[in-house]
């Protein structure tokens, strides 16, 4: 018999279940079943409440049900939800006409997830370089980055646990530690079509990038004609406390490509590539597409997410100040918790001990985060979140870093 039912009556034990029964076991899940959100909360089947603070990996900026979000997904519903990249539909191209005049780049390709986005990216830039020279397909990435999970992302990942499974990859891929200039310097050649790397560096454990390694790349790709592309995916749309990651560093670092997605449509799956005249000329009619990418149902929500972003980013900076000072507390009260990472509400909370003990503990006390890195701690909370919500998660933060790290804990 198939069992259809999703009412609540259906209990979490069989919803656990039916899924390790019949789902690709692709995903390693925390025990924990999500009936509905609201807000900054997510709730259980039993009446649990848990504060999240991952907000589904950094796509739920506005929080859970936001009321312009319900409101634009309502009125688009019954006007237009999908009709084909065969066809002109009045959002997309105002999402593109945002997008550019929030970034200095000119056009935008849009697909349907990180992933597709640094796909559509590596092409752009293996196309450039192709039309300049046979040899020049090279792209120069970052140890420790994460691009996504198809063939091609997993190609400019720097991580060989996502990599070996399904080598041999795309050839021509030369990684770089994060901020070594001098590797970045050696390189980069005249072969390189593209560099690639995140602003902040967000599955790789919440590392920044610095100025002066954005600007030699900067520097780098235009001295070889190479393409300059960001991996805005994780901390792009406003979570470091800017539009970009890449516009704290100043002019001197402005890419030619940036992918974003995550946030852009408040919980709805989008990907977007913004990029230079030049580097979009690559692709001509047929040359990359998607059937779903740029629909109007998701377009017409980025609309609303891009409207409220620019009033949002005054209030991410604030409370971001104000989650930091609150956690610079538990830095000083643990001698194992190390420092703290990352810009905004990008935060990684640096371990000298193994992380991953801590998040099911977190989660027990109703806040979900997650460990990336083996040992540091990541939040990633919604943008709407309060000072009570961030003095709420630091109180449950000291309560389980009190309880030690995994070995001495009980
Ligand atoms: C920086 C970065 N790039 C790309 C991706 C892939 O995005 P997606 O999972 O939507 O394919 C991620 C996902 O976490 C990411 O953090």
């Amino acid at each position: 018999m198939v069992m259809a039912d999703t009412s609540p009556r259906f209990g979490a034990e069989q919803i656990v279940e039916r899924d390790h029964r019949y789902v690709v076991r692709s995903y390693g899940r925390y025990p924990l079943v999500v009936r509905r959100a609201e807000g900054v909360y997510l709730h259980g089947p039993n009446g649990q409440r848990y504060l999240d603070f991952m907000s589904g990996i950094g796509v739920m900026a506005l929080g859970h049900s936001h009321p312009r979000v319900v409101a634009a997904i309502t009125d688009q519903l019954g006007t237009l939800v999908h009709c084909s990249n065969l066809y002109y539909h009045p959002n997309q191209g105002a999402v593109a006409e945002r997008l550019a005049s929030l970034s200095g780049l000119q056009r935008t390709f849009f697909c349907n997830s990180g992933a597709e986005a640094v796909e559509a990216a590596l092409k752009i830039a293996k196309g450039y370089g192709r039309a300049r020279d046979e040899d020049k397909h090279e792209i120069v990435a970052l140890r420790d980055s994460f691009g996504g999970r198809t063939l091609g992302s997993i190609s400019v990942t720097g991580q060989p646990k996502y990599r070996s499974p399904f080598a041999p990859l795309i050839p021509g891929v030369r990684f770089v530690a994060p901020n070594d200039l001098a590797a970045l310097e050696d390189a980069v050649g005249e072969n390189t079509a593209g560099i690639i790397f995140e602003p902040i560096l967000g599955e790789g454990g919440i590392v920044q990038i610095t100025a002066e390694f954005a600007a030699l790349a900067r520097q780098l790709a235009t001295a070889s004609d190479a393409l300059l592309i960001y991996d805005e995916v994780q901390c792009g749309m406003g979570r470091t406390g800017t539009v970009f990651a890449f516009q704290e560093w100043g002019g001197d670092s402005a890419p030619d490509v940036i992918t974003l997605a995550k946030p852009l449509a408040a919980g709805l799956p989008i990907g977007a590539v913004v990029c230079s005249d030049s580097a979009a000329s690559v692709l001509g009619p047929g040359m990359h597409g998607s059937t779903f990418g740029g629909g109007a149902l998701a377009c017409r929500v980025a609309l609303e997410f891009l409207d409220m972003l620019p009033e949002l980013l005054p209030r991410i900076r604030e409370i971001a100040s104000y989650l930091r000072s609150r956690l610079e507390d538990l830095v000083a009260s643990h001698d194992f918790v190390t420092g703290l990472r990352g810009r905004g509400l990008m935060v990684g909370i640096e371990l000298s001990v193994p992380g991953s003990a801590f998040v099911p503990r977190c989660q027990e006390l109703g806040l979900l985060i997650n460990c990336t890195a083996g040992n540091v701690l990541r939040l990633l909370p919604p943008f709407v979140i309060e000072r009570e919500h961030a003095d709420e998660a630091v109180g449950i933060l000291e309560e389980a870093l009190s309880q030690g790290p995994p070995d001495t804990a009980s």
